[in-house]
């Protein structure tokens, strides 16, 4: 990885891919394999026949959104798609995997976020498409960027918010014809937030709704897994099926990253099982369960509070 201060502007991170240490990702997130089969298809498309599809009356635009609530794996898998799409083309080349943070754009100046975009798809992301064969630019949270111009904020001066999204349209519109075989991952807590002529130049938007029941039992599976190959006594939790069952019961409605977090929740609630986590007992996770849900709710009454 580049160090930070050699970073353009708004890219957070720069990777050669494949590699070994950015395997985790896709098979830590777990999903339908239709999302993953779409995800991959849709990428090999653009990595590898961009350019010749772009003879065509419709071509690709390149874009893939992910929409879906905080917490349900969205920047993960598209960290996944990188190194999955990377090792599926590794015979014809490397893959440069750029990692764009539109929080990390200068937004003082009235103005300076719509240069920001302008910069990032007319330089920077054509200069780092030439260095090789492959290149995947994950763009997180852009709503921050792709600002629906027909909805005024309060806080930004909505002529700039205008301004910036056109030239994020305008941007991606020159990057596609400059760089047809370029992919472009995007994600979005918020897809109203979202403009419409941007979703519209999407190949693909996907819909990642919080884990259902079995998902759930699978994700605190995997996770007790996890915790057990640490400490070995947790064996006997992770491998009691009705105790996962009676946890994922209690948990529906959390989001992935809680989900993932329930152990670590659950040995943090008493200091003897935190300095000793083999001691963590069923009762524990059930009550860790019942607590992260009604904190949920608590959240959700606390935000829906604050937005209204
Ligand atoms: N469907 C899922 N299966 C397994 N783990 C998940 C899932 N969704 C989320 N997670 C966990 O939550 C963490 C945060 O996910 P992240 O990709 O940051 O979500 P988002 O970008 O949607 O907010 C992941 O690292 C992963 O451990
Ligand atoms: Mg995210």
């Amino acid at each position: 990885m580049t160090v930070a201060s050699a970073l353009p502007p708004g890219v957070v991170g720069i990777h050669a891919l494949p590699a070994d240490h950015h395997d985790g990702p896709w098979d830590s997130i777990i999903t339908t394999p239709e999302v993953k089969d779409r995800l991959l298809g849709t990428a090999l498309l653009v990595l590898r026949h961009g350019r010749a599809l772009d003879q065509l009356s419709g071509p690709p635009h390149g874009l893939v959104v992910l929409a879906g609530p905080p917490g349900t794996g969205k920047t993960t898998l598209c960290q996944g798609l990188a190194q999955r799409a990377a090792l599926a083309l590794s015979t014809r080349g490397a893959t440069t995997f750029v990692e764009v943070d539109p929080h990390a754009f200068p937004h003082e100046m009235l103005g300076e976020s719509q240069r920001a975009v302008t910069r990032l798809f007319s330089d920077t992301l054509p200069e780092l498409a030439a260095r090789r064969p492959h290149t995947v630019v994950l763009v997180d949270e852009i709503e921050t960027m792709a600002v629906r111009r027909n909805t005024a904020s309060f806080e930004t001066n909505p002529v700039d918010v205008h301004r910036a999204t056109d030239a994020l349209l305008a941007g991606l519109d020159q990057l596609r014809s400059r760089c047809p075989q370029v992919l472009l991952l995007t994600t979005t807590n918020f897809p109203a937030a979202v403009d419409g002529a941007f979703l519209d130049r999407a190949d693909l938007v996907l819909e990642l709704g919080l884990p259902d029941l079995d998902t759930i039992v699978m994700i605190l599976r995997s996770t007790m897994a996890e915790a057990a190959a640490l400490f070995p006594e947790l064996d006997r939790l992770a491998a009691d099926e009705a105790l996962l069952r009676h946890l994922a019961e209690t948990c529906v409605g959390l989001d992935g990253r809680r989900l993932r977090k329930l152990f670590l929740a659950a040995i943090a609630r008493r200091p003897a099982t935190a300095v000793d986590p083999a001691a963590l007992t069923a009762a524990d996770l059930v009550a860790a369960a019942r607590s992260e849900v009604g904190d949920s709710y608590r959240l959700d009454r606390t935000t829906m509070a604050a937005r209204s």
